[in-house]
């Protein structure tokens, strides 16, 4: 597949916007300052915080998982039995109190945080594939 181009001069704090690549759903998501602040209060509920599994991409160990703090970009395939978690933007706190945003898989309840990284007690083993992805510029992404 060849490499997405995303244009994100649109892209609203708060929105999430989906392209495919590779025949896979790809999120890019522009955080809140409040959504990258609220990801600090559920560390210990993590499987994996610092994203330290293997196949990790560099790009995604550090603490926002990204290159720059408020873009995300994710593959948004749940990595338990491959379901598309829903984003809820309000509302998450039903699943995980003490936060407002974040990634619900309606299979079989996996949950998954704005950086994708996933909740301990859920079916999915690991945090939400990162794919490879450069800026070509300010406002546009290259993902692949
Ligand atoms: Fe997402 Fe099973 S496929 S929880």
């Amino acid at each position: 597949g060849a490499p997405v181009e995303v244009d994100i001069s649109k892209l609203e704090p708060g929105q999430l916007i989906r392209v495919e690549w590779r025949g896979k759903p790809v999120w890019v998501i522009n955080r809140t300052p409040k959504m990258l602040e609220q990801m600090k209060a559920h560390e210990g509920q993590l499987r994996d915080p610092q994203s330290e599994e293997p196949q990790q991409l560099d790009s995604a160990k550090n603490e926002y998982r990204s290159k720059r703090p408020e873009i995300f970009v994710a593959v948004g395939i749940c990595t338990h039995l491959g379901c598309s978690p829903s984003f809820l933007n309000g509302g998450f706190g039903e699943y995980v109190e003490g936060t407002e945003s974040g990634f619900f898989c309606p299979c079989h309840g996996s949950k998954f945080d704005m950086a994708g990284r996933v909740f301990q007690a859920v079916p999915a083993p690991l945090n939400l594939e990162i794919p490879p992805y450069t800026f070509i510029d300010d406002t546009t992404i290259l993902v692949g």
